[in-house]
């Protein structure tokens, strides 16, 4: 049911199609130099094949970055699934996702992602085992990877502050944008720690009871970006960081779980120019994918929290070279995850997954 798509810079790409499941999915590999191509499976309502293409190929892209970077065995790839309009058959559409999935042969692992689930990872996995994201079993990896996400993005925002404001995060504001699976850990998080946190959600129950819960100030979603804090974490949307937001910012920091936050590459120049310190989206939000690949190396959450405590480092090195170089933690990053996925001697593929 697959078919072969070329695109430069891309190892693999290939779309899906299963008229009977109504299945239309475009699986985009790029990369398997340093293990097997991981990353989760969106399911979406594109308005164009090309869209989602054009979709699979940039988050692909960017999970071989993040993964390179939080020193993984692994690739970069994406899976998305076009939406079929009106009522279909959840599962069958996921049974036919994991035969597609499983005709890779373990160069691409799968798991859930934006519009997907621990339950349809648990129908992929009736066809194939390059899947995780499964409820977690006892003493091993696995389960929801967004404590995980959240518990990176703090020890991150702890070391962003220590390097940009000189101190702890005890007494520092921080605003969130979005307290949803990763937001609200992470708020809870910081208020452990005594950081005051302003909140906003396009959920107003949401904000609102989290706002009651850890003593926060409620902010109208439009004004988040903009408070009066020293931190700011979007925890929601991609592509917030942009012309306006930027030059609207008051916040000295920007450190917060979600993907592709930058509208543009200049974007991360006119953060620069503000003087306001990025910490790459990648590299803080990486403690869902180290969950995620324990898992599938069938590992337990000690090796999760070993893994994690290298992020901090990675980043204090971008840091370290943005600073003599005067150039962008985001510019450094992505060299530095270009290095290391192409100075790294091609490994076999290991598709050793836990059964
Ligand atoms: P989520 O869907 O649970 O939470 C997002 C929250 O943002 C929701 O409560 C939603 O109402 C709110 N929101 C949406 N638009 C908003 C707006 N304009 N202003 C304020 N709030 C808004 O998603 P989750 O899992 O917490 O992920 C958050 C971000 O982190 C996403 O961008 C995701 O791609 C990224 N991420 C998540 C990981 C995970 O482990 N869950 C791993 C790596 C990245």
């Amino acid at each position: 049911m697959g078919q072969r798509m070329n695109h430069a810079g891309h190892e693999h790409v290939e779309l899906f199609e299963d008229p009977k499941s109504r299945l239309r999915a475009v699986v985009a590999l790029h990369s398997t130099r340093l293990g097997p191509a991981a990353g989760g499976c969106r399911l979406w309502a594109y308005a164009s094949a090309e869209g989602a293409v054009a979709d699979a190929l940039r988050l692909s892209r960017g999970m071989s970055y993040k993964n390179a970077m939080a020193g993984l065995p692994l690739g970069g790839g994406k899976a998305v699934i076009m939406r079929p309009e009106g009522p279909f058959d959840r599962a069958a559409l996921f049974r036919a996702f994991g035969d597609a999935v499983e005709s890779l042969q373990g160069r691409y692992l799968t798991a859930e992602d934006v519009g997907t689930s621990i339950p349809d990872m648990e129908v992929v996995r009736s066809r194939t085992r390059f899947v995780a994201g499964l409820s977690a079993k006892p003493g091993l990896a696995g389960g929801d990877p967004s404590p995980w996400t959240a518990l990176g993005v703090f020890n991150c925002m702890k070391l962003a502050v220590e390097r940009r404001l000189g101190r702890g995060l005890d007494g520092v504001s921080v605003a969130i944008q979005g307290v949803g699976h990763v937001g609200l850990i992470l708020a809870r998080l910081l208020h452990k720690e005594g950081a005051k946190l302003v909140v906003a959600d396009a959920d107003w129950d949401r904000a609102r009871g989290v706002a009651a819960e850890l003593d926060a100030t409620l902010l109208d979603p439009s004004a988040i970006l903009a408070a009066e804090v020293d931190v700011v974490a979007p925890c929601a949307l991609g592509g917030v960081l942009d012309e306006r937001s930027i030059a609207a910012m008051q916040a000295k920091i920007v450190c917060g779980a979600a993907n592709n936050q930058l509208a543009t590459d200049a974007d991360a120049e006119a953060l620069l120019h503000r003087d306001i310190l990025y910490a790459p989206d990648y590299v803080v939000n990486a403690g869902g994918i180290i969950n995620v690949t324990c898992e599938f190396l069938g590992e337990g959450p000690d090796k999760v929290e070993s893994r994690m405590a290298r992020m901090p480092l990675r980043l204090a090195c971008i840091f370290d070279r943005a600073e003599s170089k005067k150039v962008s933690p985001a510019l450094v990053a992505d060299d530095m995850a270009r290095e290391l996925i192409m100075n790294t001697k091609r490994v076999p593929h290991d598709t050793r997954v836990a059964s």
